[in-house]
């Protein structure tokens, strides 16, 4: 429920924005207060008669509009809101917010806000791919935007298709809910996360590595961090942008992720979802291993790696209250992890079956895992790694709550 949250929508100018007309009613179903901006060019979508009568309150669509200035200023008007949404976000009005431009409304208030805000972009495919655009995105995602979509599908473009689709209004109202779920359960709770592949060198251009993405990791520490924890993500090399607002440590090897996380000590939760190499090689040659064609193929003698999950999960010292451990395997999955959770003395696992025939998990974008604890077993469906994430870090927060 949304009782008494106060969203800010800011309604651009794309062919998608009658979708905003549904999310308004939905917003106000569940309670919230909804106030509305319309740009000048979203105005040639949606009429402000049908946004005012929907959200039962002014449309505000000019900066210089005395009226509005003297009933509400702009700072107040961005202020006054818990969230500020975009939707429509098109190309246009991201790459004024990317670059701080204000020059009507809307972007001024999204330049005045110390609130939240949330972009739903939608527009053309190739205007999705473009590199301007793609750099936008990733700029505004690293200041802490959150974003919804966009969604993959018909184009407004007759016979076109491709990625650029507004996310549909309940997909929209989910992640408002979720917002406002998250918001605050960890505040005060110090979380540790690993993330991504280890690194072991053969030589100084060569080393042994895995299949890990990050992708899930860096979700897991972003959904934390946005309940409000103080978050330490321990990442091997991945192409996962920092996420915002998360103190992130890069590493390469094991034995560095093992000290990073022990210097990151104490913390209340720690999650392990790093995949770790299990060996190393024993001594890495100090130059560049030679091929000719006398010499025999390299014996390489490995050695073996800290088990950092085992390690974090030793009863007594700095143990986090909660470990979470998470487990890849191919075949019985579920018994699998089970005998992990015990071998490794975590207090939960997160198994997925990385099977070809389950559709993998390496470097996708989604994933279906089984989280397995003392005492059950919960088998979520196949879904993306963020929503993986926000359903980890919901379980994370019930158990402290209960805890505590
Ligand atoms: O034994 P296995 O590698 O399958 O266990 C996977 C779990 O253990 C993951 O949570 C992973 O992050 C953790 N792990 C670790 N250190 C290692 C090996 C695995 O933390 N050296």
């Amino acid at each position: 429920m949304l009782n008494g949250k106060r969203i800010l929508l800011i309604i651009a100018g794309g062919i998608a924005a009658y979708k905003c007309l549904e999310l308004i009613r939905r917003l106000k179903e569940r309670g919230a207060t909804v106030r509305c901006i319309l740009t000048k060019s979203g105005a040639e979508f949606v009429t402000p008669l049908s946004v005012a009568a929907l959200s039962e309150h002014k449309v505000y669509q000019d900066l210089f509009s005395l009226t509005d200035e003297s009933e509400i200023g702009h700072i107040r008007l961005s202020r006054e809101a818990d969230l500020l949404v975009v939707a429509p976000a098109t190309a246009n009005i991201l790459a004024k917010m990317a670059h701080g431009i204000a020059d009507d409304l809307a972007t001024t208030c999204l330049m005045a806000t110390d609130k939240p805000v949330m972009m739903a972009p939608a527009m053309n495919g190739r205007m999705w791919s473009h590199e301007a655009n793609q750099e936008n995105i990733q700029r505004l995602e690293s200041r802490g935007i959150i974003r919804i979509g966009p969604n993959t599908g018909e184009m407004a473009e007759r016979g076109e298709a491709g990625v650029g689709r507004l996310a549909e209004p309940m997909e929209i109202l989910v992640e408002i809910e979720n917002f406002f779920r998250f918001a605050n359960r960890l505040n005060g709770k110090h979380v540790l996360v690993t993330s991504g592949p280890t690194y072991e060198p053969i030589d100084p251009v060569r080393f042994i590595a895995n299949r890990s993405s990050g992708k899930q990791g860096h979700a897991i520490a972003r959904a934390l961090h946005r309940m409000g924890a103080a978050t330490t993500l321990v990442s091997g090399p991945s192409a996962e942008p920092d996420p915002f607002g998360v103190n992130v440590i890069h590493v390469e090897t094991a034995q560095q992720m093992f000290d990073a996380c022990k210097s990151a000590l104490p913390a209340d939760v720690a999650v392990c979802a790093a995949a770790v190499a299990d060996w190393r090689i024993k001594q890495p040659a100090a130059g560049k291993i030679k091929k000719n064609a006398k010499n025999k193929p390299p014996q390489l003698v490995l050695a073996e790696n800290p088990d950092i999950l085992a390690q974090l999960s030793k009863p007594g010292g700095q143990r986090p209250l909660l470990v979470v451990g998470f487990a890849a395997e191919t075949e019985n999955v579920i018994e699998q992890a089970r005998m992990k959770r015990e071998r490794k003395q975590c207090d939960w696992i997160v198994a997925n079956d990385v099977s070809e025939a389950n559709g993998g998990a390496f470097g996708t974008d989604d994933n279906a895992v089984h989280l397995i604890t003392a005492d059950h077993e919960d088998s979520w469906p196949r879904s993306s790694k963020v929503s993986v994430a926000n359903k980890l870090a919901l379980c994370i927060a019930d158990h402290l709550d209960a805890a505590s």
